[in-house]
């Protein structure tokens, strides 16, 4: 599919102080020389104030990171969740027309947003409210035929069903996203054959789209009104080059570009900062060890890795210093996620009986 910039551009794109606040804080996940990383997010974050990616956002965006024009429209232009045109102020369509959905129907679907919306693809509807394509698979082949609806999909469609939701839409209300034909998830159509003792006393959704439900934002963009995005990993590195900084969010380096030399002073993952092996256990307590997979960035590996140091228990990570992080750290392949992930605090909530977050 031909996917390039629009006819009309406006003349500039600046973040607004929210979002370039956000996408500052954003930039500091990765290391010096590695901004580029980060231009997904603040990509996302252009489109979602804006509604679509203009060439003076991608290139503000580029500017950010210190790329190339050509290295970040590559991006823009490449994935199906950046929009290259302006699209429906309410809601843009995206109905997949790969071969399990065309099987199961997508044409039809098509036909509706034809009639409903707009003739062409990536064409605004005549009130301005809803625009439409047709996009590759989106990996709900076992829902199809399906779309994505803004952030949340649509499956087990039908022609009545998507003219009804983009009526529902139409009026201000948003549909519940999920099967549309009472399948509970994609179990078979014909309903369960196995395990069928967990039907009665689930809860009312799936957990896809009991969560879309909870944060509500199907087809609401990010205005930058959002929690601010924490970014734990700075006090670290400020307090190993002995800053005062808590958690005050740095300027990324500008225009670094990803070849630009590191100079210790821009290198803080590098601070040195004095180990110091923390009290360790040769085995579980009594009751067994507890979960450390709970703590968001450890996986079966780290956690393997965390018992055959010693660690069994969140109350033992909750308790580590500065220094007995530094310990650690040196013993884990990639050098600062402690930090970066906030296990600290993730650890000390999970030990206190409370859910993980970073
Ligand atoms: Fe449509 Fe995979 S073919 S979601």
């Amino acid at each position: 599919m031909l996917r390039r910039l629009h006819f009309e551009q406006p003349e500039s794109f600046a973040f607004t102080p929210e979002n370039r606040a956000w996408a500052e804080k954003q930039v500091t996940k990765y290391p010096e020389g590695r901004q580029a990383s980060a231009v997904i997010p603040l990509l996302w974050r252009a489109q979602e104030q804006e509604g679509w990616l203009s060439k003076p956002a991608i290139e503000h965006v580029a500017d950010m990171l210190g790329m190339d024009y050509i290295r970040a429209l590559e991006v823009a232009s490449f994935y199906f969740m950046f929009q290259l045109q302006p699209v429906g102020s309410v809601a843009h369509f995206q109905v997949c027309g790969t071969t399990p959905c065309m099987l199961c129907g997508s044409e039809a679907l098509v036909e509706v947003l034809q009639q409903k919306v707009a003739a062409n693809p990536h064409e605004v509807s005549a009130d301005g409210k809803f625009s439409w394509e047709e996009v590759e698979c989106l990996g709900a082949c076992s829902n199809a035929p399906m779309a994505q609806i803004g952030k949340d999909y649509y499956e087990d469609l039908t022609p009545e069903r998507l003219s009804e939701i983009i009526d529902t839409l139409g009026a201000g209300e948003v549909p519940v996203p999920g099967p549309q034909n009472g399948r509970y998830a994609s179990e078979p159509a014909s309903g369960l054959t196995s395990l069928t003792e967990y039907e009665s006393g689930r809860p009312q959704h799936n957990a896809s789209v009991a969560r879309a439900m909870e944060l509500g934002d199907s087809v609401k963009r990010i205005d930058g009104s959002e929690v601010p995005l924490r970014t734990p990993w700075l006090d670290a590195w400020a307090r190993g080059k002995g800053g005062t900084s808590a958690n005050t969010p740095q300027a990324p380096a500008k225009a670094a570009g990803p070849k630009a030399k590191k100079s210790p002073e821009a290198a803080p993952a590098e601070a040195a900062v004095a180990e110091k092996e923390p009290e360790t256990l040769s085995a579980p307590r009594a009751g067994g060890a507890d979960d450390l997979k709970r703590i968001g960035g450890v996986g079966p590996k780290l956690e393997k890795l965390l018992n055959e140091m010693g660690f069994w228990h969140f109350d033992q990570i909750a308790g580590w210093t500065e220094a007995e992080v530094a310990w650690v750290d040196a013993r884990l392949k990639f050098k600062g996620r402690i930090a970066r992930d906030n296990w600290i605090e993730q650890a000390r909530s999970l030990a206190g009986g409370g859910k993980a977050g970073k």
